[in-house]
C-alpha cells in the first residue's frame, strides 16, 4: 500500500502554482457534448477525476487526447454520442452525474448510474431530476439507472431550487441552453465554477444572462458550436496552500488563483494571525499572466470561528483545513458545517495525531493543543486527505497518510509541490499489515 510519510513539524515556504479547477474542468468537459466538433480545454490539473471523465466521454463515442504536462483536453464530439454513464465510473466519480443535463438536451436520452453514499453525506440529486422534469423530461429510476427522456426536447420554464446546489445548477443550464424559449433558474449556485461553466457555454453559442448571481436566465439556441476554454484557477487548492502556511508559521505565494474567489478565506485567515496579501497580476508557470497572493503564518495561529456556506460564503471543501488549524490555535474554535451532514470522518483521524475535537451535531468544537504527534492516519475523501497532510506539518515525529488516491483525485503534485515549499513529505509504498483468510 502506498502512502504519504511526513516528517514534523515542519513549515511550508515559497511558491506554488495551482491550475485550473477540478470541479470546473469535469463540467467543462461534460458541457462539451453539447456542440458536435473539437472543443478544446486548457489550465487542466494532472489529477485522476479527469481521466475519469476522459474515460467516460470516450465511452459516449468522443474520441479525446488528453496531454496532462501542457494541461490540455482536446474533446472530439460526434453528432450521434452514446447516452449511457456506467455505474462503474459513476460510483469512481460522482462528478460523472453531469453529463445528464447534457445528453438529455442533445441527444433526448440518457442513462446515467446513480452515485450511491459516500464518505461525506447522502448528496441527494432530488433538484438536478426535479428540474429536468420540468424542463419536459420525464426521469425515472431503472436498475440504479437515472432514465431521461424527452423525445419532443425539452422547453424552458421557471425552476427555483430548493438550495443553491452546485451540481444541479450546472446539469440544468447546461441542459435548458438547448430547450426551446427560455428558462428562469431561481436560488441558482454562484460558485466560481459556476461563471466559468456559463462562461463557456456562452462563448459556445448560448444566451444566458445572470451569470454568477442567485438568477440565471437562459434562452434556448437550437445548436451550440465548439470553442477552446481556459479553465478558471482551482480555489479550493489554492486555499489548502493558504492554510498550510498559516497552520504552519509558513510563507506561501500562490499563483494562479486571485484573493477574489476567497472572499470569506482570506478574512478567516486574518483573524488567525496571518498576514494575506493580494498581488495582483502576476506572471505564471505556463506564460501566461494570472493573479495572485501570498499568506504568512504566525508562530501559534488564533482559533477561527467559521460557518460554511455556498459561495460567496466560506466552502465546505476547506472545512478540514479550518479544524486542522483550530487543533493546533491558541483557544477554542469553532466549525459548523452547513452543506453536508457527514464530513465528520475526518477528525476521527484527526483525533489521533491528538487533536482535541468534539462533534455535537452540525458543530465542531476545537480546543487548541500547542503540537500535535505523528501517527498512521486515513484518507476518507480528497480534502480529509488533504486537511491530515497539512496537520502533519504541525505533529512531531512521523504521521503516515494511507487513502492517497483520494488526494490524487483532486491535488496534482501534491508531494512534490510540498517537497518544493520544504515539507519533508515523501510517497513511500507501506508493508500491509494483517492478513486474514
Ligand atoms: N443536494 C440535495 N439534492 C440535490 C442536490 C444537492 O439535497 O439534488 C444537497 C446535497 O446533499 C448537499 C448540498 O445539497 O447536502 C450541496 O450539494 P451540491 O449539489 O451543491 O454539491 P455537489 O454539486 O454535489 C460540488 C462539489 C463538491 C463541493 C460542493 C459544495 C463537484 C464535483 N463537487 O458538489 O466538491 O463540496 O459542490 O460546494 O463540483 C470536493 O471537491 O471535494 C467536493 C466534494
Amino acid at each position: 500500500m502506498e502512502v504519504f510519510r511526513l516528517t514534523g513539524p515542519a513549515s511550508l515556504h515559497g511558491s506554488v502554482d495551482v491550475r485550473g479547477a477540478k470541479n470546473s474542468v469535469l463540467k467543462l468537459m461534460a458541457a462539451s457534448l453539447l456542440a458536435v466538433g473539437r472543443t478544446t480545454i486548457t489550465n487542466v490539473p494532472a489529477i485522476l477525476d479527469v481521466r475519469i471523465m476522459v474515460e467516460l466521454l470516450g465511452r459516449l463515442g468522443c474520441v479525446v487526447d488528453y496531454d496532462p504536462d501542457a494541461g490540455i483536453v482536446g474533446i472530439d464530439v460526434p453528432a450521434e454520442v452514446g447516452i449511457q454513464a456506467d455505474y462503474e465510473l459513476v460510483r469512481a466519480m460522482r462528478a460523472s452525474i453531469s453529463v445528464l443535463g447534457p445528453l438529455t438536451a442533445r441527444m433526448k436520452a440518457a442513462h446515467v448510474a446513480l452515485p450511491g453514499g459516500d464518505a461525506i453525506g447522502s448528496r441527494g440529486l432530488d433538484m438536478h431530476q426535479a428540474g429536468l422534469e420540468a424542463l419536459g423530461a420525464t426521469v425515472h429510476l431503472e436498475h440504479g439507472y437515472f432514465v431521461a427522456t424527452a423525445q419532443a426536447g425539452l422547453r424552458g420554464t421557471e425552476i427555483a431550487l430548493d438550495f443553491p446546489s452546485v451540481g444541479a445548477t450546472e446539469n440544468l443550464v447546461m441542459a435548458a441552453t438547448l430547450a426551446r424559449g427560455e428558462t428562469v433558474i431561481s436560488n441558482a449556485a454562484k460558485e466560481p465554477e459556476i461563471v466559468d461553466i456559463c462562461t463557456m457555454l456562452v462563448e459556445m453559442g448560448a444566451k444566458i444572462t445572470g451569470i454568477g448571481t442567485g438568477l440565471i436566465t437562459i434562452t434556448g439556441v437550437d445548436a451550440l458550436r465548439p470553442v477552446t476554454h481556459r479553465t478558471v484557477g482551482d480555489r479550493i487548492v489554492a486555499g489548502t496552500y493558504a492554510f498550510g502556511a498559516a497552520l504552519s508559521a509558513g510563507d506561501v505565494t500562490v499563483r494562479g488563483v486571485g484573493l477574489e474567489l476567497l472572499p470569506n478565506v482570506a478574512i478567516k485567515l486574518r483573524d488567525s494571525g496571518a498576514v494575506v496579501d493580494d498581488l495582483g497580476d502576476i506572471p505564471l508557470a505556463d506564460g501566461t499572466t494570472g493573479q495572485g497572493f501570498r499568506v504568512i503564518g504566525t508562530r501559534r495561529p488564533r482559533s477561527i470561528r467559521v460557518a460554511t456556506m455556498p459561495f460567496p460564503g466560506f466552502p465546505t471543501d476547506l472545512q478540514p483545513f479550518v479544524i486542522g488549524l483550530n487543533s493546533v490555535a491558541d483557544g477554542v474554535g469553532l466549525l459548523s458545517e452547513n452543506l453536508f451532514e457527514a464530513r465528520w470522518r475526518f477528525v476521527q483521524e484527526l483525533a489521533r495525531l491528538g487533536a482535541k475535537v468534539r462533534i455535537d451535531g452540525n458543530h465542531a468544537l476545537v480546543t487548541g493543543v500547542p503540537e500535535l504527534s505523528g501517527a498512521e492516519v486515513e484518507a476518507s475523501d480528497i480534502r480529509a486527505g488533504a486537511g491530515l497532510v497539512l496537520a502533519g506539518l504541525r505533529a512531531t515525529g512521523v504521521t503516515e497518510v494511507s487513502g492517497i488516491d483520494h488526494i490524487e483525485r483532486g491535488y496534482e503534485n501534491f508531494v512534490a509541490n510540498l517537497r518544493k515549499l520544504g515539507a519533508p513529505i515523501e510517497r513511500v509504498v507501506r508493508a500491509e499489515g494483517l492478513r486474514f483468510g
